[in-house]
C-alpha cells in the first residue's frame, strides 16, 4: 500500500447547499488528511433483521450520532416505505449538524422521494444507487453494460437536478469487472456525482484487492480529483473494517460505517473500530475525523437498546471485555506501567469503569444528567416519567445501575410506543406437575376492544405464546428465548428476549418484569407489535418491489 498522504488528493466533500465548489472539501477542518464519517446505522444497519427502530427511537439516534460529530447520517431509504420518508423527514427537521442523506435508486420517483424527504434539511445529500457486478446485471437487473451505464448516468443528473450534493454508488463494486468499474464512476463524476462509492455489498474483497481497486481507479478515472471515493464494506468475511483501512490508506476519504458494525448479515464496517484505529495508528494511517470519540460507548449502548441486538462481550472497543484484564500477569503489568497491556484508555471511548450511578435520594437533576451521559436527549415531560419510574425502581432495589436507567427508558416506551396494536390487559396461567399448562390472555387492540384467546401448550410460556397468536391471528416460530438479569444483585429486573420467524422476516422483541411470564407476554407482544408495523397494508408493497440494497 502506497503512504496515505502522498498521492492522496483533496476530494470534494460536499455539504452545503450553496453552490458545490468541486474539489473543495467543506467539512470542519478539512484538509487531505481529513476522513469524511459517513453513518449508515438506520439504513444499512436498520436491515440487520430484527432491528427496524420506531421514529422516536430514530431520532435518539440521529441526535446521538450528531453530538458523536458524524459527518454525513444516512438517515432511511425514502422511497421504500412512508415509515423511512417519514424518519428522514423527523432527522432533517431535527438535527442540525452533519449532512441528511437518503438511498435511492437510479429512478425519478425515488429521487422525488428523497427531495421531498431532505426538504427541511439545512444540509441534505441525495445518494443513487445501482448494481455493476456480472451478477447483478445479468440475474437481479437484467441490464447489458450499456444499459447500466445509462441509467447510472440518468439517475446522478436528474439527483443533480435537485440536490447540489451527489453521492453515487456502484452496488457491489468489488466484484465488478475493473475496466468497466472505471468506466461506471467516470460517467457518474461527469454527469455531477461529487462522491463516488465503492461498495463490497456482499464483503467479498481482501485488503489487499480492494486496496488495488481504489488505487486503481484513482489511476484510471479522469476527473477523480472533482469527486471524493468512498468506502462502504460489508463483514461476511469478517474484514469490513480492514478493508476500509486499505481504502483510505489508498486515498478514499470517505468511509461508510455503521455504531457496533451493525448491519445485514454479518453487517457493516464498524465505525467505533475506523475512528479508534485512526486514533491508535495516527503514527501510520495519518488521517484525522471529527468523532468525539469519548461518545463512541454511550451512542453504542444506545444502539444497543435501540435495536435489541446485543454486542458480543469481546467486541473491540465497546464490548464489556474490551478494557478487563483477568489475567494476574496482565494485572500486575497493568498497575505497574498501564500501557504494557492497553493500546487506548477507557476513557478516550466513554466506557465508564464503574456503572454504579444512582440511589434512592439521587434528584431529578442527577437522573437527566446521567440520561444526557448515556446518549438521551428527552423531551422534560418524558425525563420527568422516567424520574417516576425510577423512583418506583428505588424502593426495590437499592443500587441503580445505568443498564436499569436504559432500561427504564427502553421499556417505558419513552422512545415512542410506535403504532401499537395491541396492549396486554389481563393474563392468567396454571401450570404444575401432571397438570396441562394453560394460558388464559386478553389484549386490546389499537380501537380498544378487547379480545380473549384460552390455550395450552408445553408450558406456561408457551401457552401464553399460543394464546396470543390466537388472537392477533400471527403465527411465527420461535427462534430464541433468554432471560437475563438487567444489572447486578438480587434484586435485579429480569428482560425478556425474545426473537421469532415471521413470514415476512426475523423479528426481536424485549420487555421487563419481574414477573418471567408477564414478561415473556409482554416480549411477545413486542414482536407481535412490530410485525403488524411492518406488514401494514401501506407498507407492504413498497418493501417487497425494492429487494434489499
Ligand atoms: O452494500 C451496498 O452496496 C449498499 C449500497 C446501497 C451503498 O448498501
Ligand atoms: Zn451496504
Amino acid at each position: 500500500m502506497s503512504s496515505p498522504t502522498a498521492n492522496a488528493a483533496p476530494h470534494a466533500v460536499p455539504t452545503t447547499q450553496a453552490p458545490q465548489s468541486r474539489g473543495q472539501p467543506n467539512v470542519s477542518n478539512a484538509g487531505p488528511d481529513r476522513i469524511v464519517i459517513f453513518d449508515t446505522t438506520l439504513r444499512d444497519g436498520e436491515q440487520s433483521p430484527g432491528a427496524s427502530m420506531n421514529l422516536e427511537q430514530k431520532l435518539q439516534v440521529a441526535r446521538a450520532l450528531r453530538d458523536l460529530g458524524v459527518d454525513v447520517i444516512e438517515a432511511g431509504f425514502a422511497a421504500a416505505s412512508p415509515g423511512d420518508l417519514e424518519a428522514i423527514q423527523g432527522v432533517s427537521r431535527e438535527v442540525e449538524g452533519p449532512v441528511i442523506c437518503s438511498l435511492s435508486r437510479c429512478s425519478k420517483g425515488d429521487i422525488a422521494a428523497s427531495w421531498e424527504a431532505l426538504q427541511d434539511a439545512p444540509r441534505r445529500r441525495c445518494h443513487v444507487f445501482l448494481a455493476t457486478s456480472p451478477i447483478h446485471r445479468d440475474f437481479k437487473l437484467k441490464m447489458a453494460k450499456e444499459e447500466i451505464i445509462r441509467r447510472a448516468v440518468e439517475g446522478v443528473r436528474m439527483a443533480r437536478e435537485r440536490f447540489e450534493d451527489v453521492e453515487f454508488s456502484a452496488e457491489d463494486s468489488a466484484r465488478t469487472e475493473l475496466d468497466f468499474l472505471v468506466e461506471v464512476v467516470e460517467r457518474a463524476i461527469e454527469a455531477g456525482a461529487t462522491t463516488v462509492n465503492i461498495p463490497d455489498t456482499v464483503g467479498y474483497a481482501l485488503p489487499s484487492t480492494y486496496a488495488d481497486t481504489i488505487r486503481h481507479l484513482r489511476k484510471h478515472v479522469r476527473g477523480i480529483e472533482r469527486a471524493v471515493i468512498s468506502v462502504h464494506c460489508h463483514n461476511d468475511l469478517g474484514l469490513a473494517v480492514a478493508n476500509s483501512l486499505a481504502g483510505v490508506m489508498e486515498g478514499a476519504r470517505q468511509v461508510e460505517c455503521t455504531i457496533n458494525g451493525i448491519g445485514e448479515r454479518a453487517g457493516n464496517a464498524s465505525l467505533e473500530e475506523i475512528v479508534m484505529a485512526c486514533k491508535t495508528r495516527q503514527d501510520v494511517l495519518k488521517l484525522r475525523h471529527g468523532v468525539k470519540t469519548e461518545r463512541l460507548y454511550p451512542t453504542s449502548r444506545l444502539v444497543t437498546q435501540v435495536t435489541g441486538l446485543h454486542v458480543q462481550r469481546n467486541k473491540a472497543i465497546v464490548g464489556q471485555n474490551a478494557f478487563a484484564h483477568e489475567a494476574g500477569i496482565h494485572q500486575h503489568g497493568m498497575l505497574t506501567h498501564r500501557e504494557t497491556y492497553e493500546i487506548m484508555r477507557p476513557e478516550e471511548v466513554g466506557f465508564a469503569r464503574s456503572q454504579l450511578v444512582l440511589g434512592k435520594h439521587s434528584g431529578r437533576h442527577a437522573l437527566k444528567e446521567r440520561l444526557v451521559a448515556l446518549g438521551y436527549q428527552l423531551p422534560d415531560a418524558a425525563v420527568d416519567k422516567v424520574f417516576a419510574d425510577f423512583k418506583v425502581l428505588a424502593d426495590k432495589k437499592k443500587d441503580i445501575y445505568d443498564a436499569d436507567l436504559e432500561a427504564l427508558v427502553v421499556h417505558g416506551q419513552i422512545l415512542g410506543k410506535g403504532t401499537v396494536a395491541w396492549e396486554l390487559d389481563a393474563l392468567s396461567t396454571t401450570s404444575g406437575t401432571g397438570t396441562l399448562p394453560v394460558a388464559s390472555v386478553a389484549l386490546k387492540n389499537a380501537a380498544g376492544e378487547k379480545l380473549q384467546a384460552v390455550a395450552s401448550g408445553d408450558g406456561p410460556v408457551d401457552a401464553v405464546f399460543k394464546a396470543i397468536e390466537q388472537v392477533t391471528g400471527f403465527t411465527v416460530k420461535l427462534r430464541d428465548y433468554q432471560i437475563a438479569s438487567v444489572s447486578t444483585g438480587e434484586d435485579a429486573q429480569g428482560e425478556v428476549s425474545i426473537e421469532v420467524e415471521h413470514a415476512t422476516g426475523v423479528y426481536r422483541g424485549r420487555a421487563l418484569s419481574t414477573d418471567i411470564i408477564e414478561g415473556s407476554a409482554r416480549a411477545f407482544l413486542d414482536v407481535v407489535n412490530r410485525i403488524a408495523l411492518k406488514v401494514a397494508p401501506k407498507d407492504e408493497g413498497a418493501r417487497a418491489e425494492l429487494g434489499s440494497p
